[in-house]
């Protein structure tokens, strides 16, 4: 069995990105572009994966820590010397060792089984991996001779106007064979225009006395390369449709794909509605019959069955059966909603668990708290759960009544089967079965306002 290993050249600053995060590390569906790479390495035959980091090192060791043997760039002195820096690990060893990008995000693994298992059953020393572009424009391209034979790969910067024609392109993977590698790799010379060693250069030095092919993608959009944040835009899209479509094959009704996001490791069951605007990410669920969106947030959360979510926003939560959610609710940091609940119109719910049939219709924060079940928070009612320094917990039982505009100031427990009426501030705990009125007594003054009240004139 020969040894199958990867180099990812991911050193780079990515300074057409013009942002600070280093670009290997840029998210693309809230995940960094490098981490799609990894994850399809590790599907993959590959046996062991050498990563070339550098700028902002620190970003992919924390992110990446165990999964990839790392490698150090100190300074970027092109893709050529990137590769150069795994020589320590790997030179002299046999096997054949695919080179791949860190810029590559929509690389999948069956593409690298593909080009793996096509170096291994042709003759070939090195494998270039071309594809063609109707806009070419940024790539290196792929150079033949009359038999059709490649025999350079020319950067954009340096292609003469004819080159600049051709529409074949380098997209940055190769398959070679590991010891000729680590041969050839010191022979690259500083290129005169930018001053970096070309790793593309391997084909010129090889061509003339080693078997060197090309395998040629028809999915060219796989390997599209990412330089810029128009690029992060296009490769988004391609994965958002590729996703989507997944989802509604496997009975997901998206209205208006274009405009729903949904991320990689979504599980979405079959029966689900996903309205339009709607954004779906991190590790979250939702199940048979729910409807999400319009214009919904989720993340990290698990929709359960026959739940309606609609202009909210729910992160790191769960909403149980039946219940409905919004329109403009915000569910956040642990909130775990109970069966039938209705949380409607501009309801805030943090780190709080609620019972079943439990309704909060309009203009409620509910926060730290536990409630038992059918639970009814009037409009307006808070948890008041902030001292200024600490966050204290509400305790509140079953058939609880609160009525509008209630503080409850926290910690505070509020037993069974208790009415408390509205406009009250509530700083003791009510027992089961009690009304609670804690506001001040109602004054009228009889005949008062005759004095305040100036009769209207129509005075011109
Ligand atoms: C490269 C290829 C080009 C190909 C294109 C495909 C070279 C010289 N050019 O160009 O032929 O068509 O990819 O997308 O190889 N990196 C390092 N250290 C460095 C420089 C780069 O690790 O010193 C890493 C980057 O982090 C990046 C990758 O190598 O992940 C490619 O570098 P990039 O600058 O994007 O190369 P392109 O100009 O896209
Ligand atoms: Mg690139």
């Amino acid at each position: 069995m020969i040894t199958r290993r990867a180099i990812v050249l991911a050193a780079g600053k990515g300074t057409r990105m013009k942002t600070d995060l280093p670009k290997c590390a840029f998210p693309i569906l809230k995940k960094p572009m490098i981490e799609y790479i990894v994850e399809n390495i590790e599907k993959s035959i590959i046996d062991e994966t050498v990563m070339v980091i550098g700028h902002k090192r620190e970003v992919f060791e924390e992110m990446l820590n165990g999964r990839v043997d790392f490698v150090y760039q100190e300074d970027q002195l092109g893709t050529g010397h990137a590769t150069m820096m795994a020589s320590d690990k790997l030179a002299g060893k046999s096997g054949s060792t695919i080179i791949l990008l860190g810029d590559m995000p929509l690389i999948n693994n069956k593409v690298i089984n593909k080009i793996m298992n096509a170096h291994e059953n042709s003759n070939n020393d090195l494998t270039v991996v071309t594809t063609h572009f109707d806009n070419p424009k940024g790539y290196g391209r792929i150079i033949r001779n009359q038999y059709d034979r490649i025999t350079a790969i020319i950067e954009d910067l340096d292609c003469t106007k004819e080159q600049k024609q051709v529409k074949e392109v380098n997209t940055g993977i190769y398959v070679v064979n590991n010891q000729l590698l680590f041969d050839i790799l010191p022979k690259i010379e500083k290129s005169r225009r930018k001053g970096e060693y070309y790793l593309t250069d391997i084909v010129a030095l090889l061509q003339e006395d080693y078997h060197v092919g090309t395998f040629v993608m028809r999915d060219a959009f796989r390997v599209m390369g990412v330089n810029d944040l128009y690029a992060i835009s296009v490769a988004e899209q391609c994965m958002r449709d590729e996703i989507n479509k997944q989802h509604m094959l496997n009975g997901v009704s998206i209205i208006n794909p274009d405009t729903v996001t949904i991320g990689h490791n979504v599980i979405i069951e079959s029966g689900v509605t996903i309205q339009p605007n709607t954004t779906i990410t991190g590790e979250s669920k939702i199940m048979e019959g729910a409807t999400i969106g319009p214009n919904s947030e989720i993340h990290n959360s698990i929709i359960y069955r026959d739940v309606a979510v609609k202009h909210s926003i729910v992160y790191d939560s769960k909403v149980q059966s039946r219940s409905t959610i919004g329109p403009f609710a915000h569910l956040r940091n642990n909130a775990v909603i109970g069966p039938d609940n209705r949380i409607g119109n501009f309801v805030e719910v943090k780190k709080s668990t609620t019972g079943a049939f439990t309704k909060a219709s309009h203009l409620a924060y509910i926060g730290d708290t536990t409630t038992g079940s059918n639970v009814n928070f009037g409009c307006g009612s808070v948890t008041v759960n902030f001292d200024g320094q600490k966050k204290h917990q509400t305790t509140i039982g079953n058939d609880v009544f609160i009525g509008c505009n209630t503080n409850l100031i926290a910690p505070i427990t509020i037993g069974d089967q208790v009415f408390i009426a509205a406009g009250s501030t509530v700083t003791k705990n009510v027992p089961k079965g009690a009304l609670a009125i804690a506001r001040n007594q109602q004054i009228n003054k009889e005949d008062y306002t005759k004095h305040l009240i100036r009769p209207k004139t129509n005075s011109k």
